[in-house]
């Protein structure tokens, strides 16, 4: 979703704040802008992609050695320039980039307007400019103190004031923001934005504001001075280049077997990160929840008990009661998902014991958690997980222990085959052309698979999927099979193979064109087409029969000329609720 990036630091500005901007792309938005502060505050906004404000801003001149930027998502009001970021203050003394939604916006507004002056955007943003303004008696940082008591909601801010050309103003609630020191200073909501001359971080709390000079930062908190800890910016933070791939999706998807086999040898949990407790609950979002889902089968195995799974949003508005004991695992790839955050904060309420699965060991979610486990997987920068899920899907194999070690262990060797067997899918994504919808089904784990598959290909080719479980297929969905409609048979458990055969001849007898993806033969020869995968453990299929269907979206989005990396709609990390 929405980026900040910021820099001061001696030289131009400028091209830091675009090459910043170019590396917050993954994360999804509808327009971008700066603003450098000179001898006043200057900036160039754009609708689109970074290219187009790269246009605009050849046709200006914006010289400082300071500045701020930001790529929106829309959420209040329609993406246009006028809504975009940095917004000014009425009196241009202020430039404000904001992450995060403000809560009380109404009655800020109507405060703003009060005092005489009339907001030019929709967003909630712009009003945060003006208040600044309104508290400013000459000390950026005591304005910023006073707006922010003011801010219910969430919010990391980048500020610019004209008076002091030289300094960035930062404060942070629920919504990252790192500040960054070596060769200048920065400020990011994401540590990949960072330009290659900074080396260390500090990751901001909640409450705390900053003033950035080039020389460093001093960090606050209610008013007063507070020591933070700076730690080395790791290179795997950095966003990585396309090492010659056409698109990171792809690559993401090569790195599968690699980042699988960090996940699993790694020692990267906090000290009491296990299965515990009288009952667990899965919690996530997207590709998160599918991931879990997959693995209910394997945790039920271990723990001997029913395993809830829940979609984070749906989790906040359950009428639970609480069940002392109850340990709930919430799984998120960039640990910054709004959703997942308040339903951790509501496990916490409900006095549940909680768990952060998750890729970014630095984020929100492993902080609000009481304990994590982190996958280790790499940046991820397609908007579309791949990796994400299948190091979630070989986090949840570790914490079921011993039973599954073997297992586990197997799993980055598995998923290098897969990949090669998926290779051939390139020739059947001509199939979906036409495709009005495709199905993908599957039982047990491969239930979690099919879901996600479907999800993969509704995301990146915009073509209409149904994930089901395969028995559900014949109570109602089957009235849309016809004549050449795709249906993808996921099909890993050798004890299932005689359902499976039945729902595939379902299907075909209906004019379906059925693609198996499966480890047995007997399958594959009743399907049209066949992926064929390496014999894998029923109950952690899902992390290598996920990896065609990753690669068939990809093949299909690619023919249809998609924008495979940049969905349109879609941001990476969802930080709204
Ligand atoms: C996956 O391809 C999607 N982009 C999306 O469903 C994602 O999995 C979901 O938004 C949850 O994200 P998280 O894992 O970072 O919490």
């Amino acid at each position: 979703m929405c980026g900040i990036i910021g820099f001061t630091g001696g030289r131009d500005a400028a091209p830091i704040l675009i090459a910043g901007l170019k590396a917050l792309e993954y994360r999804g938005y509808d327009s971008a802008g700066i603003a450098v502060a000179g001898k006043k505050i200057t900036s160039v906004k754009s609708v689109g992609r970074i290219s187009a404000l790269e246009k605009k801003l050849d046709e200006t001149t914006l010289v400082g050695d300071c500045g701020i930027g930001h790529t929106r998502w829309a959420t209040h009001g329609c993406p246009t320039e006028e809504n975009c970021h940095p917004h000014m203050s009425a009196d241009g003394k202020f430039a404000v980039v904001h992450n995060g939604i403000i809560e009380n916006d109404k009655e800020l507004r109507a405060l703003v307007r009060a005092a005489g002056i009339e907001p030019i955007s929709d967003t909630d943003s712009e009003i945060v400019a003006h208040l600044l303004s309104l508290y400013y008696d000459g000390d950026p940082v005591v304005a910023l103190g006073r707006t922010v008591s003011r801010l219910k909601g969430s919010f990391a801010l980048g500020v610019l004031c004209a008076d002091h050309p030289d300094e960035i103003y930062a404060a942070k609630m629920r919504s990252p923001l790192l500040i960054g020191y070596g060769d200048g200073t920065c400020l990011s909501s994401d540590g990949t934005a960072m330009p290659q001359s900074i080396n260390e971080i500090t990751v901001l709390a909640d409450g705390q504001t900053a003033r950035l000079t080039k020389n460093g930062a001093t960090v606050y908190f209610r008013g007063r001075q507070v020591q933070c800890e700076r730690t080395k910016l790791k290179s795997s933070r950095r966003a990585a280049g396309l090492s010659g791939y056409p698109h990171y999706m792809i690559k993401e998807m090569y790195e599968q077997p690699e980042a699988i086999a960090r996940t699993i040898s790694s020692e990267c949990r906090g000290k009491r990160a296990g299965l515990r407790g009288t009952g667990v609950s899965l919690i996530g979002c997207g590709s998160s929840y599918n991931a879990a889902l997959s693995c209910r089968p394997m945790l039920e195995r271990v723990t001997g008990r029913s395993v809830d799974v829940a979609l984070a949003g749906e989790f906040l508005y359950s009428e639970r009661v609480p069940a002392y004991g109850r340990q709930c695992i919430l799984l998120s790839q960039s640990g910054e998902t709004a959703d997942t955050i308040s339903a951790a904060e509501e496990a916490k309420r409900r006095g549940y014991g909680t768990l952060a699965i998750t890729n970014v060991h630095a984020s929100t979610l492993t902080r609000t958690c009481d304990d994590y486990l982190c996958t280790r997987a790499g940046p991820e920068i397609s908007v579309a997980t791949t990796k994400g899920f299948t190091t979630q899907v070989a986090a949840l194999g570790l914490l079921a222990g011993n039973e599954f070690a073997a297992a586990v262990k197997e799993l980055p060797g598995l998923a290098e085959k897969a990949l090669r067997a998926s290779e051939g899918l390139k020739d059947s994504a001509v199939k979906f052309d036409n495709a009005g919808c495709v199905f993908f089904m599957g039982r047990g784990a491969d239930y979690g698979a099919a879901l996600e598959g479907a999800l993969k290909l509704k995301e990146i080719s915009y073509i209409p999927a149904i994930g089901i479980a395969a028995g559900e297929l014949k109570h109602g969905s089957i009235s849309l099979i016809e004549k050449g409609t795709p249906v993808i048979a996921v099909c890993t458990d050798d004890r299932l193979i005689g359902k499976s055969l039945l729902s595939i001849a379902t299907v075909k007898t209906r004019g379906g064109f059925v693609i198996g993806v499966t480890s047995s033969p007997e399958v594959a020869a009743a399907c049209d087409e066949a992926v064929m995968l390496p014999p894998v453990h029923p109950m952690l299929s899902a992390a290598v029969s996920v990896i065609p269907l990753q690669r068939l979206a990809y093949e299909v989005a690619l023919r249809l000329g998609r924008d495979i990396d940049k969905p349109r709609n879609l941001a990476k990390s969802v930080t709204v609720e």
